[in-house]
């Protein structure tokens, strides 16, 4: 965080001291994350977006009406500290700032979060308007910002154009059952399950889309994965086949988790994760052979049946790194996937499973550019016609072949973050019985 934009006096951020680390005047702004008092001195802990700093204030130093200041201040307050940095092995991060002007810029009253209060997990998330100020929960918000800064750089790189696509929609993209209803003036609509849709249309203009966006699904089942309302990294790419998209998401992955462990590396320790970004090339099976590694295990899993939660497990406890399960039965997908020329009961398309556990991070595959074969799909699998026929008309004007994938921006934090529930990837998380705050 840089103070280019420079708000309120500060004259640096708590990153730009640690970076300095040498003893220079300064004034910050921030919030009092911890504060204790020994004999004649006061120790805070101050916040900002930055970073944490101690800053401590002796009352044989200050002035009488200064140290007043700092003894009325309470944890939470919002606060200026002026003072000179001072290199100090005792300290946190081996500086601190000795303070010699302070003022309360807005007093908070006594936190709430307390040790007592937090009698069960579910208290945190009632009061995550207040509890993503905590140094773990606050770490996450981070990472996951890294994630998607990642993501555009590689994308720019690229040459991809970010587009948006609409949240209210009048056609399905990944099937009725988890879809929400809006009442659009009187007419159904819904809100968007994923862009691909948007993106098809759009990269005959622009050849290579991407979108994050928030997508939506009714997930009616308690997971530690399913959020109602996620964000989604989307890409789709004219003339590329599902091999190419492969190729492209592994780069994707490997660029955004060693973004990750590279500039995250303090808010990783924070968390306690000890994570390896993974070393290309991934692994790819097909999901024949998914289905007999599962099947191994004791597992009844028919063949065209998607996966079962317990199968996905096995997998991403199986391999080392992330593993590509490709060819899905057509009967496990949505209706858009292409199928093999050799096979039409099995689409081009994979998952990619994180290993330990995690499970799904993105589906991706080749889309149907055929007008004719498009038309029978959306017949046999009784598709309300009128809401796909500019999806249809589509394959009229010069559709390339063209793939595309979409990567669940929470999945793929709580992965790389080592997160037990994919609540905590989210900053105001929505499940099937979380609307608040
Ligand atoms: O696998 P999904 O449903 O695929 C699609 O929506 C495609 N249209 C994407 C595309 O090809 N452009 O969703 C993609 C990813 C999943 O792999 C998962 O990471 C995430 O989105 N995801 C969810 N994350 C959290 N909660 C949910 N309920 C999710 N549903 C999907
Ligand atoms: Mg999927």
């Amino acid at each position: 965080m840089s103070t280019r934009f420079k708000v309120g006096g500060r004259t640096h951020t708590i990153r730009e001291l640690f970076n300095e680390n040498k003893e220079i005047d300064t004034c910050i702004l921030g919030w009092i994350q911890n504060k204790s008092r020994v004999g004649g001195v006061i120790f805070l802990t101050i916040r900002d977006g930055s970073g944490y700093i101690q800053a401590t204030f002796k009352k044989d130093n200050v002035s009488g009406e200064v140290f007043d200041k700092v003894k009325e201040a309470t944890v939470e307050s919002a606060v200026k500290v002026i003072g000179k940095t001072k290199i100090d092995k005792r300290a946190p991060g081996g500086l601190e700032i000795v303070g010699k002007d302070f003022e309360i810029i807005a007093k908070a009253e006594p936190w709430p979060i307390v040790k007592s209060a937090v009698k069960a997990p579910s208290f945190l998330y009632d009061i995550r308007h207040l509890s993503i100020r905590g140094k773990k929960a606050s770490s996450v918000i981070k990472i996951r910002s890294k994630v998607i800064e990642a993501a555009a750089d590689y994308f720019f790189k690229n040459g991809f154009y970010l587009i948006s696509a609409p949240t209210i929609v009048q056609s399905a993209c990944e099937g009725g059952a988890t879809l929400f209803e809006v009442n659009y003036f009187g007419k159904k609509a819904f809100l968007t399950q994923s862009a691909q849709l948007y993106e098809e249309a759009a990269i005959a203009a622009l050849e290579r889309v991407w979108t994050v966006e928030p997508c939506f699904r009714a997930e009616k089942s308690k997971t530690s994965k399913h959020l109602t309302e996620f964000w989604m990294i989307e890409a789709e790419v004219a003339f590329a086949t599902h091999d190419d998209i492969m190729r492209l998401e592994e780069e994707l992955v490997v660029e955004i988790t060693n973004r990750v462990a590279q500039e995250c590396a303090y808010e990783l320790k924070i968390l306690g994760r000890k994570f390896k970004p993974p070393e290309p090339p991934f692994y790819r099976i097909t999901y024949d052979e998914a289905r007999e590694l599962i099947m191994r295990k004791g597992i009844p899993f028919e063949w065209g049946e998607d996966i079962p939660t317990e199968g996905e497990k096995i997998i991403s406890n199986e391999f080392d790194k992330p593993v590509f399960i490709k060819e899905f039965p057509l009967s496990a997908r949505s209706f858009y996937h292409m199928t093999r020329p050799d096979n039409d009961k099995v689409t081009l398309s994979s998952d990619l499973i994180a290993p330990e556990g995690y499970g799904e991070i993105t589906t991706g595959g080749q889309r149907l550019s055929d007008y004719n074969e498009l038309e029978k799909r959306v017949m046999q699998q009784e598709l309300p016609r009128e809401s796909f026929e500019w999806y249809l008309d589509l394959r009229k004007y010069g559709m390339p072949p063209h793939s595309g994938f979409g990567l669940g921006v929470e999945r793929t934090v709580r992965w790389i973050a080592g997160l037990k529930h994919i609540r905590a990837a989210s900053l105001f998380p929505r499940t099937l019985t979380r609307l608040n705050p």
